[in-house]
């Protein structure tokens, strides 16, 4: 639980994070991290070392194994730690608040950014931390014993992986395209701007017409550029008076991927159900992806 991570934050020194960051270093090199890399990288004395240690496995910030020797694995909330850690001493992030989303591969919430050099007000952001991997990282505990087995905690790679495609698409897109604005990005996290009004699914739009219009234009604008959201649906599109802003980026593909013009199908297709089974408007599939594709 996240909300455990931000009371734990408060208690936890710099030692505990100086762990926590050799134990995610050792992990490029030992799938368990032994407990001797951890005191050369540490200097902490033996006994403060093992102590702390054990607090940070009941805190579930680590896990620990004993066969065949003792060594550590970082686990999510200690992973989502050195990523909170770092955006609050860049200044990215000064509190979190509620989880408000928890995705297949992600969880969300909300944050706060103090003003820069105390100016003006302090300003309400999302933090997203990604879990890609998760479910292979559920088979950790089972396959415990099978130390050569790489796979298992992969998810490191492929959430930072994932954070960092997210990152890169969103800054390239931003501010042509309709997207919140990246404000940081570290390990498996991003820091980003509130998406304005709410989500597509969640309202009944007065001028349905318009929205879809403009959905359509920002996703040829996307296409213009060369990318194809790949998972866009109402689900991850949020509307305001303003317009509209797609969120949600990991999964994007460039538009000399093998399988674009499926992906742009599906996409565009996905609006266009939503459009047509809660207002009734009717439009051509084949037209519209027609149109996307001729605005090049
Ligand atoms: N910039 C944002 N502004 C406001 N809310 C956001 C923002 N980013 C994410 N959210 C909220 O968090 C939820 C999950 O985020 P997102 O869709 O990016 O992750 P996900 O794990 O891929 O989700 P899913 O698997 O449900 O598609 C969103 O549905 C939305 O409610
Ligand atoms: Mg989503």
């Amino acid at each position: 639980m996240i909300d455990d991570v931000v009371k734990l934050f408060r208690e936890l020194d710099s030692k505990d994070i100086r762990i926590l960051t050799g134990i995610e270093i050792g992990m490029k090199y030992f799938e368990w991290v032994p407990v001797e890399e951890l005191f050369k990288y540490t200097r902490l004395p033996y006994s403060s070392l093992e102590y702390k240690l054990r607090k940070l496995v009941k805190n579930n910030m680590v896990i620990g194994t004993n066969q065949p020797y003792e060594g550590y694995q970082i686990y999510f909330d200690g992973y989502d730690t050195l990523a909170l850690n770092t955006f609050v001493k860049r200044g990215s992030i000064s509190a979190i608040g509620d989880e408000i989303g928890v995705g297949k591969e992600s969880v969300v919430h909300e944050a706060v950014k103090e003003p820069e050099l105390g100016l003006g007000e302090s300003q309400g952001v999302i933090l997203k931390f990604h879990r890609e991997g998760r479910t292979s990282f559920k088979n950790v505990r089972r396959l415990r014993s099978h130390l050569e087995d790489k796979e298992h905690f992969s998810w490191i790679y492929a959430a930072r992986l994932a954070a960092k495609r997210e990152a890169e698409i969103i800054r390239e897109l931003y501010p042509d395209v309709c997207v919140p604005k990246l404000l940081d990005n570290n390990r498996h996290a991003l820091v980003m701007d509130v998406a304005k009004g709410t989500l597509l699914y969640r309202t009944k739009l007065h001028e349905p017409e318009w929205f879809l219009e403009e959905i359509l234009r920002q996703v040829g604008l996307v296409y213009k550029k060369g990318y194809i959201h790949s998972d866009l649906s109402e689900y991850n599109i949020f509307v305001s008076e303003g317009g509209v802003q797609f969120i949600d980026w990991p999964q994007y593909v460039q538009t000399s991927h093998p399988h674009s013009t499926e992906l742009l199908e599906r996409d565009v297709s996905n609006v266009l159900k939503h459009f047509m089974r809660k207002y009734k408007i009717q439009r051509n599939l084949s037209d519209v992806l027609a149109s996307i594709k001729s605005e090049l």
